[in-house]
């Protein structure tokens, strides 16, 4: 057992004796901002979380930041980062263990350098606030990433990094170009101090293991003036089955420039939830005009039965507005860091899996037995094309693994917006049911899984003092970064053989490295 008081007071004395500070930088529970400064993303993992911080550290200098890892190494405390705090199951703000948040919101500065294409991003920055000073400068000068604007660049480079781009530019982490890490002796190092060992680890193994990561340089990429979005859905009557089943064949292999992906949902009518509509929602970014798109979407994928009414041309910033669900509002909406009502007040649950077959008919009809298994709220299935330029990294250029040879991945989700064990336990146990159902129609030995989509599912380490094994974290370890994961254990027992910087999923050191 836990005494809370004693602790908390030890790693705040400990902390004010480091560094004196004449502004706020630590809230604990005793301040009045600690609930609003708290605030998770995921409402899930905060509700069964035994503890919440003992304090919350929101540093704006290194100093801040050496302070917190020298309080923690000397009483044991564990520190968890956050960044934008969009860990699927809140490995940054809950812990089994009484803990302290470092939180990054206040490193969020973005230089860009429009000649040599070039940016520093702090990793407190979100996406939204990237791609909005991006827009800021050219029309034409873009990055990819992740769709959600809210979501952290922290948490969100150093594990990958998907989005509508994928295709043609690859991940957020296949840009990084330098970045800039604390360590646990609490040292700053840059690329070249850290070496590339480390450098490689930071690129796609999780940021969590080896350091506190404060920025990242990325190169950045050129979009055209003018780019094309569709977003149509297709229903039972409109053989939406029939349109999934043919997409799994051209997703990976189509024009680079056009990414196409899938939303598999059942969704309730407002005025009688009881009244389901199941349809397939293709939604498409093609970096070109629609007169080129027509003619193929027309050669390659016609079944969609793309039209020009369907299709809207924009610059990249608008698309990325759209995306977000922020069709037509000025680009400032971009710069909230609170997610929009559908993702607020919030428990969810995601899964993650990579398909390389096509999925026959049947499981598809079976998927939308599952989605339509559920009245009030939402599980919805979404499928992203792989392929394109991702084919030509190899699988341990980074730690992502995910490259060649993977037609889609899927991405299930399910939400709830009420609390209650019966509440979570049904559709906790609907993700799993069809996870489980998915298994002969995906990747096997290891099942792959996306770090960024974390799922304790697959596998945990243990907490408290009880070390994890090598074997017991290879269990989750290969699914998230199959034969990398033994280069990323080499790095961190290198790097952190204390192990300071650990979490249910961290990369174990091994135990001859401490
Ligand atoms: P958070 O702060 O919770 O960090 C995530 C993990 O990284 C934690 O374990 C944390 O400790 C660690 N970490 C964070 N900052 C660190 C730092 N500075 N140094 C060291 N470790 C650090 N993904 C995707 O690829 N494409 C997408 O389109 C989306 N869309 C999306 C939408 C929504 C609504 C959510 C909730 C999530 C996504 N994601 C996603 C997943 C997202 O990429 C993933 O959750 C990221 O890890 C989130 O990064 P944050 O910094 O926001 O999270």
């Amino acid at each position: 057992a836990f005494s809370l008081t004693p602790q908390k007071n030890d790693f705040l004395e400990c902390l004010t004796d480091q560094f004196e500070s004449s502004y706020s930088v630590i809230y604990t529970p005793n301040n009045a901002s600690y609930a609003s400064i708290f605030q998770p993303d995921n409402l899930r993992p905060a509700s069964t979380s035994p503890y919440k911080p003992l304090l919350i550290l929101t540093p704006f200098y290194e100093s801040e930041i050496q302070a917190a890892i020298y309080c923690s190494n000397k009483l044991g405390i564990q520190i968890r980062v956050r960044s934008g705090g969009h860990d699927y199951e809140g490995l940054s703000y809950t812990c089994e263990n009484p803990f302290v948040v470092v939180d990054m919101r206040n490193f969020r500065s973005i230089s860009i350098d429009s000649e040599e294409k070039t940016a520093w991003v702090q990793v407190g920055a979100t996406l939204g606030q990237l791609y909005y000073a991006l827009a800021q400068k050219s029309r034409t000068l873009a990055f990819t990433a992740g769709v959600c604007p809210t979501v952290g660049v922290g948490g969100h480079f150093s594990g990958g990094g998907y989005g509508m781009m994928s295709r043609k530019h690859a991940l957020a982490a296949d840009h990084i170009i330098d970045a800039i890490l604390i360590n646990a002796n609490g040292q700053v190092l840059d690329r070249k101090s850290m070496g590339e060992d480390l450098f490689w680890a930071i690129r796609g193994g999780g940021g969590t293991s080896f350091g506190i990561i404060l920025a990242f340089k990325v190169d950045l990429v050129t979009v055209p003036e003018t780019v094309t979005i569709f977003n149509i859905s297709r229903t039972l009557e409109q053989n939406a089955t029939q349109v999934v089943h043919r997409w799994q064949y051209i997703a990976d292999k189509i024009d680079e420039n056009l990414f196409i992906r899938i939303f598999m949902i059942s969704v309730s009518s407002p005025t009688n939830y009881r009244n389901r509509t199941i349809a397939a929602s293709f939604e498409s970014l093609f970096l070109g005009r629609t007169h080129d798109l027509l003619p193929l979407m027309q050669e390659k994928f016609p079944q969609l039965g793309l039209v020009e009414k369907d299709c809207l041309e924009m610059s990249w910033i608008e698309s990325v507005l759209f995306f977000a669900g922020l069709h037509n509002q000025p680009l400032d909406a971009l710069l909230s860091r609170t997610p929009q009502a559908s993702f607020t007040q919030n428990y969810f649950k995601g899964k993650s899996d990579y398909v390389r077959q096509p999925i026959p008919m049947h499981a598809l009809r079976r998927i939308w037995g599952f989605l339509n298994e559920e009245a009030e709220n939402m599980a919805e299935l979404q499928f992203s094309p792989y392929g394109g330029v991702l084919n030509s990294f190899s699988e341990s250029e980074t730690p992502f693994p995910h490259r060649s040879g993977n037609i889609f991945m899927i991405h299930y989700v399910v939400r709830w917006d009420r609390e209650g064990n019966a509440e979570s336990e049904r559709y906790i146990n609907l993700i799993r049911r069809i996870y489980s159902y998915m298994a002969p129609y995906v990747t096997k030995s290891p099942r792959a899984a996306y770090v960024n989509y974390r799922d304790l599912d697959i596998g945990m380490n243990n907490q408290g003092n009880n070390n994890t094994s090598y074997e017991q974290a290879s269990v989750w370890g290969f699914k998230y970064f199959k034969n990398n994961f033994d280069r990323l254990v080499r790095v961190k027992s290198q790097t952190d053989p204390l192990n300071i910087f650990r979490n249910e999923q961290s990369i174990p050191p091994l135990p001859e490295s401490t």
